[in-house]
């Protein structure tokens, strides 16, 4: 089929690609670098990309203004303070949580869920409860947890589409009657995954609170194309980055606290900003109110003001365009994928989480499989992507729980792969371990749209990966696998 009768199919399939369309004037006026370097980019939940116009606001900004070190009473530094407190606003207010939460502004979302993880009251008794499928920077509060004598408990996932066992996670939240203020409980979850695109439910913040439980989301990588609205759900803790929202600037998250929670939180140490009094011969001091006893040291104040300009770009796109745009082209991909089939009639790729597109984002992760049901080395189809300008990513995206419950990895299996693989982790090594226990993989290659996506892009990475049709040259497998019925098979089977 030629590309045009290509599209057709598309939008007559998706007609509410059509709401859309003002994003291809934006692709091709604000992010003309990628057709002009002849780019495809597909990996939105690493990072999004900015407009021109956003890089031009922000230095247009400060090329006209004198700016200092904020919280002082000098011009430069009032000036300053402004901008920060109207960029604070402007999060407070896109999230529609102005009133109820507090904003404190991070280097990224893994420093907003570090605040959160030193400074809970984690306790004997107490418990930290996590979904499997979460970020790393979610899986390290388990060690603060831990370390204060709580208890650690991840809630599983089922398979193959990756979502939460809730019966699972219900049963675990019932535990010894819920949390208490004697005994708290945090549960954390990604709003959407990173690793499969699942979005998990909402509503199970609610349920959780109504146990006594205190509830973080993760919603670094669902509020890029997802709109959030803290009034209609209303976690404790909520993390982000906002590279990820809309590409620049860097170096910039934010932890929103509900009002209400943020006396939970106990700081364990102070430092330059977060104090209005401190003492070396009274060794004390008075931690500041609010977001300013969080923000440890000098905030990245020049780059906060580019929040606020990437808030107003995303918003004058219309959050809900974007996730109809993702929508309409994850649907594609995930169809044109499932239909590729070798000469043979064996499926080339497996995909992991969810074929359908109820309760999931635009995340996709999946391996290929050569025509004999060997694994294609998922390292070189990332280089063979670069060398057709395609930017994908591989590995396992930080989120080992949710890739180990795509290949059903247990316990066992880990450690084999780690004994074998040495203190180091030889990579290969680990691999191959991985495959002599039944075919697993130990990464995927993930692909991910998003406000400046277009169809042309979904389709070049489409015929990129048509190129793998009979191939036997990129296998690294050393069993066969059947992805229909994701068992090895046997020779002679
Ligand atoms: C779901 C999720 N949580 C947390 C993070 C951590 O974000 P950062 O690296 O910006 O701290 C990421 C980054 O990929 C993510 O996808």
């Amino acid at each position: 089929m030629d590309a045009t009768s290509r599209f057709g199919q598309f939008v007559t399939s998706h007609p509410e690609w059509a709401e859309t369309t003002h994003l291809d004037a934006l692709r091709a006026s604000q992010y003309a670098r990628l057709d002009a370097q002849n780019q495809v980019y597909l990996d939105y939940t690493g990072g999004g990309l900015h407009a021109a116009s956003q890089l031009r606001e922000h230095t247009d900004m400060l090329d006209s203004m004198v700016l200092g070190n904020p919280h002082s009473l000098s011009p430069s530094s009032m000036d300053m303070t402004r901008r920060v407190e109207q960029a604070r606003a402007a999060v407070l207010d896109h999230f529609n949580a102005a009133g109820d939460y507090t904003a404190i502004f991070t280097l990224n979302a893994s420093g907003a869920l570090k605040l959160v993880g030193e400074a809970y009251p984690f306790a004997a008794g107490g418990h930290f409860l996590l979904s499997a499928d979460n970020h790393n920077s979610v899986n390290g509060i388990r060690e603060f947890a831990a370390a204060k004598g709580a208890d650690v408990a991840y809630a599983p996932l089922t398979r193959p589409d990756l979502r939460l066992d809730m019966p699972a996670m219900r049963a675990l939240l019932a535990q010894a009657g819920g949390a208490t203020p004697a005994t708290p409980g945090l549960m954390a979850f990604p709003a959407q995954s990173n690793f499969s695109g699942v979005k998990h439910p909402l509503s199970l913040i609610e349920e959780a609170q109504a146990q006594g439980w205190h509830v973080l989301l993760d919603a670094a990588a669902y509020v890029p194309t997802n709109p959030l609205d803290l009034r209609a759900v209303r976690p404790e803790f909520v993390v982000m980055s906002f590279y990820k929202m809309f590409g620049y600037p860097t170096g910039v998250g934010c932890l929103l606290v509900r009002n209400d929670a943020l006396p939970l939180l106990r700081r364990p140490w102070f430092g330059g900003g977060t104090v209005n009094f401190a003492t070396v011969q009274g060794r004390m001091h008075v931690l500041s109110s609010g977001e300013a006893g969080f923000e440890d040291g000098t905030l990245n104040y020049l780059s906060i003001p580019a929040v606020e300009v990437g808030l107003r770009h995303m918003q004058s796109v219309g959050v809900e365009a974007i996730q109809t745009r993702v929508r309409c082209l994850t649907a594609w991909i995930i169809a044109q994928l499932m239909a590729l089939r070798h000469s043979n009639g064996r499926p080339m790729v497996r995909l992991y989480g969810p074929t359908d597109m109820a309760m999931r984002g635009g995340t996709v992760t999946m391996n290929f499989y050569d025509p004999n049901g060997h694994l294609v080395d998922y390292r070189r189809v990332e280089e063979l992507a670069g060398e057709a300008r395609i930017s994908l990513r591989t590995g396992c995206f930080c989120n080992p729980g949710a890739g180990e419950s795509a290949e059903d990895l247990s316990a066992d299996d880990m450690r084999a792969g780690i004994d074998a693989a040495g203190a180091a982790i030889n990579l290969q090594r680990f691999m191959q371990v991985m495959q002599e226990r039944g075919g697993k993989s130990a990464g995927a290659i993930r692909i991910s749209t998003g406000i400046a996506s277009t169809f042309a892009d979904v389709e070049r990475f489409l015929e990129f990966v048509g190129g793998f049709r009979d191939q036997t040259a990129l296998t690294i497998g050393t069993v066969s696998f059947d992805i229909e019925s994701c068992r090895v098979v046997r020779e002679g089977s």
